[in-house]
């Protein structure tokens, strides 16, 4: 599992959390009594779910102590639990369970996202919101990058672990009264392509530069910034636009 660096991940706080307001908008609760956010990471998500029902119990789980130690700081009046969401269990059954950008770390989603529906209160909904990226050339590139590294790195490498919309459908339409699916492709405009080496630096990248000695670990670097020059050309302005496709479900029991 990778450590998490929470400075570097709230460089983008804007642009990561507005997806997190989008999945959060078409939730369908008016009172939930207790609402958990997965891989509620710095708290960023969380303090959306606050400010909507501020009545409520809420409860940020992450496996990071980096990332809670910021939302506790931030967010001293929520709970906050450090746990494996592959293990992860309520003492009571949540009205909602909230997963924005969390579940790409996880295998098996034909397995967990039934187990994580089956944990909900009766008329509970499970919102998650999935980056959709394992093709875009961001992904690509940091996988396929030809150079010495190359062998070091196959430990990292993965398969995608994010199904087809199809697929979550099919996996939460026989347990759920409603299930809403959508994707949205987002288009970042940065300011250059070290920027948009900076926004993965702060997710997708890290397992990649931990896993690489610091010699190694400039030249990827270097050799990954020249790619991302090449695949997201400057516009007229010299601004680059970072093209980010994410899927979002809502599924309410
Ligand atoms: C990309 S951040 C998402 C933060 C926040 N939810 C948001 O909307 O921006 C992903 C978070 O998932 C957490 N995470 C990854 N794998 C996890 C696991 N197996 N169990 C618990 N948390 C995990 C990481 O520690 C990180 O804080």
């Amino acid at each position: 599992m990778p450590t998490w660096d929470e400075k570097q991940y709230l460089k983008f706080a804007d642009e990561r959390t507005r997806p997190a307001r989008e999945l959060l908008g078409r939730v369908p609760l008016a009172a939930p009594r207790y609402v958990v956010d997965l891989g509620c990471g710095p708290g960023n998500s969380t303090a959306l779910l606050a400010e909507r029902w501020p009545e409520a119990r809420i409860t940020g789980v992450d496996s990071s102590a980096e990332m809670l130690a910021r939302a506790r700081l931030d967010l001293p009046g929520l709970e906050w639990v450090q746990a494996d969401l592959a293990q992860w269990q309520p003492g009571t059954a949540p009205d909602l369970i909230f997963a924005n950008a969390v579940m790409q770390w996880l295998p098996d989603h034909p397995a967990l996202l039934p187990r994580l529906f089956d944990l909900l209160a009766p008329g509970g909904v499970l919102a998650v919101q999935v980056p959709d990226n394992f093709d875009e050339p961001s992904h690509v590139w940091m996988r396929s990058l030809p150079g010495s590294w190359s062998e070091t790195l196959a430990s990292v490498r993965q398969g995608p672990r994010v199904l087809r919309a199809g697929h979550y459908y099919d996996l939460l339409a026989p347990l759920a009264s409603t299930v809403d699916i959508w994707g949205t492709r987002y288009e970042h405009v940065m300011t250059d392509a070290a920027a948009i080496v900076e926004w993965v630096k702060g997710t997708g990248l890290r397992p990649y530069l931990e896993a690489l000695p610091a010699a190694q670990r400039d030249s990827y670097q270097q050799a990954y910034l020249a790619a991302i020059e090449q695949a997201y050309p400057p516009r007229a302005d010299g601004r680059r636009l970072f093209s980010f496709p994410r899927l979002f479900f809502v599924a309410q029991r």
